[in-house]
Formats: structure tokens, sequence, C-alpha cells
């Protein structure tokens, strides 16, 4: 189909899996186990329900935030997926390209496809990019990766901490294909840390000073049973709160993001932004810049509507009573 018949970000989906290579679908669709939480990860969102206040002015919907003080034009942001080049021949790139275009912020993959020099070549003035980093056993390797980044002007370091080794990924595995960099073939290579799903692990974060954390499961594509992000997130708000750390960092999700609704809703449980993987891989590999664009677009024209008929318009109208969350945990 032609990018004006794409509608949704599922019509991307569809489109990849036809046109990229059994190995390169495979490597980006696949999760831990029987997929469990990667599927959890969309419908634990359609648990919750809108509360739409209405007779409110919303001629002007003003969907701007700051994460860690950085500008973005709505609260999302790409997160770090390697070896873009799987699916697209100029790989990350694409991606920075659009999201200059959009005024959000991308999160460098440690693993990118790209070279750091061909992406900071491909960032406009001003465009604020992120580095994800794996921590190599071998700290010495890490602080040089750290540098490199910091000399290249990325303004946060995101710290992936859920993947001491690569999880049980069976597509990959059938495919004889990994899919893991060489760097993470090794588990040995790396540092052995937890995810950050419950609440005593982000008191933690916090205690040691981080600004942010991302509350993911790794796209499903981990621990197969671990939670989504958006399930934990009200645990992980609470136990801030009481420990009163709550305003000394953001709270940021990922997984299953494919709606702008799905943006509302995280952003009602207490996220600052969220986080997005799979469908801007598939836009990417199916109609390049122009479709990661759309995708984009799709999202914050879904993301401008669900704000306008509930009545807010801006971030900070978007509360815990905006949604009806009762029917989300399933525990
Ligand atoms: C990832 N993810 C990931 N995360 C990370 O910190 N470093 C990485 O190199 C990668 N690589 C990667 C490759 C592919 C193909 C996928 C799908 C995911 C996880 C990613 O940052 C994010 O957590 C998920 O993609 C979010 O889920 P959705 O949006 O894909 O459902």
């Amino acid at each position: 189909p032609s990018l004006n018949e794409i509608l949704h970000l599922y019509d991307f989906e569809a489109v990849a899996s036809r046109i990229l290579t059994t190995e390169t679908w495979s490597f980006y669709n696949c999760a831990a186990g029987d997929e469990i939480s990667y599927r959890d990860n969309h419908y634990a969102f359609l648990r919750i329900w809108l509360r739409p206040r209405i007779m409110r002015d919303v001629t002007h919907i003003d969907m701007s935030t700051k994460i860690l003080g950085y500008y973005s034009s709505f609260p999302l942001y790409i997160s770090a997926t390697a070896l873009g080049k799987l699916g697209h021949p100029l790989g990350e790139v694409v991606l920075t390209r659009a999201a200059h275009s959009h005024g959000i912020i991308q999160m460098i993959p440690n693993f990118a496809s790209c070279s750091l020099d061909e992406m900071t070549i491909a960032r406009k003035e001003g465009q604020i990019q992120f580095f994800q980093l794996y921590i190599n056993k071998n700290r010495d390797i890490s602080r040089k990766v750290i540098q490199k980044a910091q000399e290249k002007g990325y303004k946060a370091l995101v710290v992936t901490v859920d993947v001491p080794s690569v999880g049980n990924r069976e597509k990959d595995v059938r495919m004889k294909y990994t899919g893991a960099p060489p760097g993470i073939q090794n588990e040995k290579d790396l540092n052995r840390d937890q995810g950050v799903l419950t609440p005593e692990d982000a008191i933690l974060a916090a205690e040691y000073g981080c600004d942010g954390i991302v509350l993911s499961n790794h796209g499903g594509r981990q621990l197969d049973f671990a939670p989504s992000a958006i399930e934990v997130l009200p645990n992980v708000i609470e136990g801030l709160k009481k420990s009163g750390l709550l305003g000394k960092i953001e709270v940021y999700i990922d997984g299953g993001i494919r709606r702008g609704s799905d943006i509302f809703k995280a952003i009602a449980l207490g996220a600052k932004a969220v986080g997005i993987g799979r469908p801007l891989l598939y836009a990417m590999s199916s109609y390049g810049q122009a479709g990661v664009e759309r995708a984009l677009q799709i999202l914050k024209d879904e993301f401008e509507t669900v704000m306008r008929l509930s009545g807010t318009n801006m971030i900070a109208d978007i509360c815990p009573n905006m949604i009806d969350s009762k029917s989300l945990s399933n525990h």
C-alpha cells in the first residue's frame, strides 16, 4: 500500500512482515519464550479506560513536554533498537532524521549498525540524542565508549540493565541467527544487573542518583512473564512517593505503545514520556524516513485527539483521575 493508505501503526507491521527477509523479521519481531510478556505489553493498555471530561476549552492543545530537561514536541521518544541496517540500508540515521522532523529525542543504541560518526553527522543543529549503553565487564571499554559519546555531544547516558544474558528468543534460534550483535553474545562480557520493574529497584536507582529510569521488559525480549511496564508503573510511582524520592527521578516506560491513547494512559499513571521500538523499525524498513515520519505523525494526531476528547489541553492536565485503571493489574 502507499503511505497514504497506512492508517495506524499495525499497518506498518503488516507491510514489514511481508517485505522483510525472514531473518530480519524474526530479529525485529521476536520476543522471549511464549511471548506472553510481549503480548501483554500492549494488551495491558486495553485494561485501562478513559474518564473523559466535557465542556472544557480544548481549542488549543499543547502536547509538548520535557525529557530530562530537553524539549520534546510530545511525550514520546525513540527507544534504542540495535541493528537498524538489517531493515534499511541507512540504518539508525533514518530514525535520526525523522526524530528531528518531529522534534523528539532519539536514543542511540550502543549496538547501532551506523557508526557514532555517521549518526553525529546526521544530527541537525540543536537536535538532542541520548546514548544507550550496555556495560562491559571490562570497565575501561565502557569508560572509553562513554567518553566518546560525551565528546560526540550525546546529552544523557541510558544504561541498559536487563541483559545479563540474551533472552530465549525462539524465532531467532529457529533462524539459526541469534540477532545479538557480537559484543553481547558472550554473557561473560556483560554486567549482571536486574531490570527496573519493581519499586525496590526504582528506589535504589533514585538513591544512587539516576536522573531517570525506564520501566521496561525490553519489549518482552528478555524474561518471559516479566510484567509489562504500564502494569508496574502505579506501584513504582507509589513506592517512590512513599520514600520521598518521586521529585528526584523521572519515570519513563516502554513496551507495547501502539496508539495515542497508550501514551495518554501512561502519562496519567505518572510516566513523564514513553519510548517506542518495533513500530518505527517496521515503518523505517517499509517506507524509509517518510514512513517513520508518518508513524510519528499518526501517533501525534491520535494523542492530540485523545487529549482533546478527554478535555485536557496540556500535559499537566493528564492526571490519574483521567483514567480508570481498576482492571489493570492481573495480580
Ligand atoms: C530492542 N531493545 C533494545 N534495548 C536496548 O537497550 N538496547 C538494544 O540494543 C535494544 N535492541 C533492540 C532491538 C530490537 C529489534 C527491539 C525490538 C528492541 C528494546 C527497546 O529499547 C525497547 O525496550 C522495546 O523495543 C520497546 O518495546 P516495543 O515498542 O518494541 O513494543
